[in-house]
This record gives C-alpha cells, structure tokens and sequence, in this order.
C-alpha cells in the first residue's frame, strides 16, 4: 500500500512531508523515510516504525530542504527495517525513489541489472526501478525521459515520485494502479498518494491516470504517457477540509467517525429523495436507469468491510427489485473467469476507491461488457474514474483503519440504489414513502444509539479478557454479525467469528461452554423468534451473551448476561443501526486493551497490493 508525498518550492518542505506522510500512515506504518535535495547537498533519512519516529530523528538532525520525497511503508517485498524502508537510491546515492505498488517482474529486471554491475541491498521491488532508472541516466537522458523509457520495462504497479542531484528543479511522478495526485500550489508543487496530505497546503489537484507520467518543478508541471505521448490534464478542485481530517477533540479517529455516523449518514442521502415519488434521485446513475432495470443479474464486488455491505445489498436488491443478485469478493472474482456478460449489472463497493482486487475485478467485468458501476467514498479515486456509473457514498474522509461510518453510508447508498429500482417494478409509492421516512429518522435513531456509548464502554470492560467471540445474526443482521467480528479482531487482536445465528448448530456451537462470549443481533424481524431459541441453545451450554436488542423487547433481556437496546426501523435498515453498537463494542475492548485502534497492526486502510 504506502503513503508517498513530495514537495518542491521555497519553504523548508521536511514539515510538510512528516505532515503528508502522518496523514497518509493509514495506507501503512512500518516504517518511513525522506529523501532531500539542497544546493549544497542530499541526504536520505530512513527509520523502522510509525512517522513520530522519523519525525524524531529529522527534528535531531535540523536539516532544512526546499525540494524532497517522503514514505510511509506497508510491507510487501522484505521486512520492516531500515534498509528496506524508501526512499530507495542510486549507488552515488544522487537519485531518490518512492514508490507505492509492486513490480512483478523486479527479479528479472534485477538479473539484467546485477549483470550490468549493479549491487543491490534491499529485499524490495521497488530498489530495481531506482537501479533500472539510473541506468537510463547514465545513456545521457533526463531524468523524465529515463523513468519513462524505464517504467516502459516494468510489470506490475506503480504510483512513484523521484528525485535526482542533477536535476534538482523538478519530481518526476507517474502512476499505474496505485494512486497519485499532483497539488498545485502558489510557486510551489506537491504530489501525494491522496489528498488528504496535500489540503492544509491546497485544493487544487490533478489526479494522474495509468500510464502516465509528470515533470514537476516550482512553477509548472508537464504531463505525457509513458509512450511519450502529449496528455492535457484538467484541474480539479477539492471539496474536502481539515476538519474532516483531524480528530476534532476526541481520543481516535475511529471514535470520531462512529460519533460522526449521524452527519455522515444525512450526507449520504441529501438531496436524494424525492418524497412525493417515494424514489430517489442518483444522478451519477442518471442515463444508466434502464440498463440496470433491465439487468439479468445483479453481481457485488468487494473486500473487507465493503464486502459486507454488499451483502446488505444483496438482501434489499433481491427482496425489493426482484433482480438475482449476488456478492462476491473481488479477490476470487478477478481470477476464477467469471460468467458476465453485457446483461449483467456488477456493483463495485470501496470506501477508498483504490482497493486493487476491486479495481482489478471492475476491470475484467468491464473487458466483459457488463455495466460497471462505482460505489466509492473517495471522489476521483481510481474505481470512481474506472467505472461506467456510480453513487458517491458522501461519508467524508474515512482515517481509522477500521472503517465505520463508510459503512454505513454504504448502506444508504444501497437503500438509494434499492429505492430507484424498485420502485420501477415493484415496490408501491406508499412502500417506498415508508422507506423513505425511515430513512429520514435514522439520524435521530443513530444518535440515540451513540448516547449509550457509556453504558457500552461498561459491558465492554466484561469482555476485554476474553480470547475468542462468536457473533450470529439472521437475515440482514447476518452480515452485521460478520461485521461486528470483523471490527473485534481488527484492533482487539481477538478471534472472532460471525456466524448466521441458525448455522451454530452446525458447528460453533461446540465451542461454546463459559468462556465463551457470544453477541446476538436479535432485533425484531421475521427471524426473530428463531433467534431466541438460538439464543435459548447457547444458555443452556452456558455461554455469556451480549444480545443488539430492539428499543422495546422485554423478552431477551431475562434471558442474557448484557443488553443494547437499538431503536427499531424498516427491516432493511436496520444493519444501519445494529452495527454501531459493535463498532462502539469493539473499539473500547481495543481501547482497554491498550491497543491502537486507528493503525492496528499488520493492517492498512487502502490495500493497493493484490
Ligand atoms: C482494508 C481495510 C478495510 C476495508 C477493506 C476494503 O482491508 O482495512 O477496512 O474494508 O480494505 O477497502 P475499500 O477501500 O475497498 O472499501
């Protein structure tokens, strides 16, 4: 995954790289570099661990440097340390590289290089591009034209920025399948992975497509692809603030976008529902309408916590639009040749749009001629731009690695989705207007879940000991069971399993005995008395259970060690409210546990790498 950043202008830019590069730790933290260029000198600056580190061992130095790169790592080729962190180098150490991505055919490359003389010291891909480039200086090109000719060489993924002695007006950037975006300053330039390291400085972004590559020095920047061809990239202004990505006075990240689900939920629907028409109005779907009525099947492609949404998905779009839907993970979708053709609609789901078996899933569904359509957070993100169609899910930005409010969002983007088609088959205005209202009540709904965060972080101090959980759900708080395991072992570090609540009895059920803690989604639907006798099997074997119960249930509480009352809504909405509870469950475990909840371990928010 990786974070990169650059600057080139006046100021000293080492600030304003450990600044980009602590905004972009959620793509990983291992560790973290810089790399300076002066008049009177170069220097490379590398550490293991998280940028405070690094930003330690600059602050020792006090160097100052008004054109640098800098890194923060996810390692895939070769350990944590030092030697493998970037910026990678030349042999005179005159050439600086960061790269974020992988190069498949580095071993090959590497072979040619060694037998050329060239020496190597890192266990990384990425060491290769820096050697593969120098070699093209050294036949007397630029420094462009030598990462270009050298990028034409590479297999495999890239979003790099480098930087040369020799050339110490400019960064020279390029892309294919990671992200980068260029900032354009006031005499002064960056580039970055994402935008969120560039937004204290401006708004002003190009995004870089695949294939292309880009001169930047103080005053201007340059574009072509890497086959030398002439490219015009427009300007795009950005709508995102600082506030959106600070803490904004709470402990972590994660607790201020769970505590942020109300605001970002009403983003996600605003001005979207008509109603009188008991429909809504998705205009980034807007001349697509008929082709998605008209689907044959309706396929979801995702990983993680996306991936969970979609399976919402699936429940609402097979309940309401009568359209055979299925989910699938992008990862096994991209490989196992999958039956699409031009009738099929696949909905592609990913908060940070940048996702690579996603983005690599869209495009094989697109080389298939299905219609692609884009469920994405990050406006402009590589998934957003690559597919035919999408909603934007509005949730703002998403830094916790654990994500939260994205998921959420994801639902009501699916409720939007499901309302639009329904309602052209289907689905009554009376339903749909029922819909609606309860869609427009959730805010309210939410926020008084979030008002029993105490009582929450109580119950969860019961539980910080426990090694193992067992979370079960039934119908659309199936996935919510998935979910809520998924938050628990991401930064609590202990083993969770989400189970549909009837499959128990097939296998879990051994597991439990009094150690064992297991949460029940067991609000009131169609799968609710079925749940209680679920319910009822576990305590006859002795398992302490936390029960998600709705607002008026006086029947569960008897029977349980803990509840959390959630306010009931329309039964497809419900994931929207039953899962906060977990996400606020999950994060006070991690949080007494002493753990990191926002940068968990071995984990990143934006998993560029296959
Ligand atoms: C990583 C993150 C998860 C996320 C998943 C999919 O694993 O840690 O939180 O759900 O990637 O990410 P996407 O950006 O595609 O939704």
């Amino acid at each position: 995954m990786c974070g990169i950043v650059g600057y080139i202008g006046a100021k000293n830019c080492v600030p304003i790289l450990i600044e980009g590069l602590k905004r972009l730790e959620y793509r990983g933290y291992d560790s973290a570099g810089l790399g300076l260029i002066n008049s009177d000198h170069c220097e490379v600056i590398k550490n293991k661990g998280k940028v405070a580190e690094l930003e330690k061992l600059v602050h020792q130095k006090n160097i100052q440097s008004s054109l640098g790169i800098g890194h923060t790592r996810w390692a895939t080729h070769g350990e944590p340390s030092v030697i493998n962190a970037h910026p990678h180098v030349n042999k005179e150490k005159t050439l600086f590289l960061i790269h974020n991505g992988i190069i498949e055919n580095y071993l090959s490359l590497k072979k040619g290089l060694e037998v050329e003389g060239y020496q190597f010291v890192s266990e990384t891909d990425t060491e290769v591009l820096a050697h593969l480039i120098d070699h093209y200086l050294k036949l007397k090109n630029s420094l462009f034209h030598a990462v270009r000719y050298a990028l034409n060489e590479v297999e495999g993924t890239y979003g790099i920025a480098v930087i040369y002695n020799g050339e110490k007006d400019k960064i020279v950037v390029a892309k294919k399948g990671s992200p980068l975006v260029i900032g354009i300053g006031e005499n002064e330039n960056y580039i970055a992975s994402d935008v969120t390291a560039l937004i204290a400085y401006t708004k002003q972004v190009v995004y870089l497509e695949d294939g292309e590559i880009a001169e930047i020095t103080a005053n201007s920047f340059k574009t072509k692809t890497i086959l030398d061809e002439d490219i015009i990239k427009e300007i795009n202004q950005v709508e995102v603030g600082i506030d959106d990505i600070t803490k904004g006075g709470y402990p972590h990240f994660m607790l201020k976008e769970i505590m942020d689900q109300p605001g970002s939920i009403f983003n996600s629907m605003r001005g979207r529902l008509v109603f009188d028409e008991g429909i809504s109005k998705l205009g980034g779907l807007q001349g697509f309408e008929e082709r998605i009525l008209n689907s044959r099947r309706i396929i979801i492609s995702a990983c993680g916590t996306s991936w969970h949404a979609g399976l919402v998905g699936e429940y609402m779009l097979e309940q309401y639009t009568g359209i055979p839907t299925e989910v699938d993970y992008a990862s096994e979708f991209r490989y196992r040749n999958p039956i699409i053709t031009k009738d099929d609609t696949v909905i592609f789901i990913s908060q940070s749009g940048e996702t690579a078996d996603t983005l690599a899933a869209l495009k094989e569904a697109k080389k298939k001629g299905a219609l692609c359509l884009g469920v994405c957070n990050v406006v402009g993100s590589s998934i957003a731009r690559e597919s035919h169609a999408g909603v934007y899910i509005h949730a703002g930005p998403e830094i916790g690695v654990a994500s939260t409010k994205a998921f959420t969002a994801q639902l009501v983007v699916f409720s939007l989705i499901t309302l639009l088609i329904a309602r052209s088959k289907s689905l009554s205005l009376q339903q749909g207007q029922e819909i609606i209202c309860e869609m427009q009540n959730l805010t309210k709904k939410i926020e008084t879940i979030l008002k029993q965060n105490e009582i929450i972080e109580k119950i969860a101090e019961q539980y910080v000991d426990s090694k193992n959980f067992l979370y079960l759900g039934r119908g659309y708080n199936f996935p919510v069971a998935l979910e809520g395991a998924l938050k628990l072992k991401e930064i609590s570090y202990i083993h969770a399993e989400g189970y549909p609540a009837a499959e128990m009895k097939h296998g879990p059920i051994a597991l439990i005995d009094d150690n064992m803690p297991v949460v029940f989604i067991a609000t009131k639907d169609y799968t609710y008395d079925k749940v209680v006798s679920n319910i009822q099997e576990v305590r006859a074997r002795k398992g302490r259970i936390l029960a998600i119960i709705s607002e008026d249930d006086d029947q569960i509480e008897k029977m349980v060690d803990h509840v959390i009352r959630v306010p009931q809504t329309h039964s497809m909405l419900m994931p929207i409210l039953t899962v906060i509870p977990l996400q606020l469950l999950a994060y006070h475990i991690a949080v007494k546990k002493g753990l990191n909840v926002d940068q968990p371990r071995n984990l990143a928010k934006s998993v560029t790498v296959e």
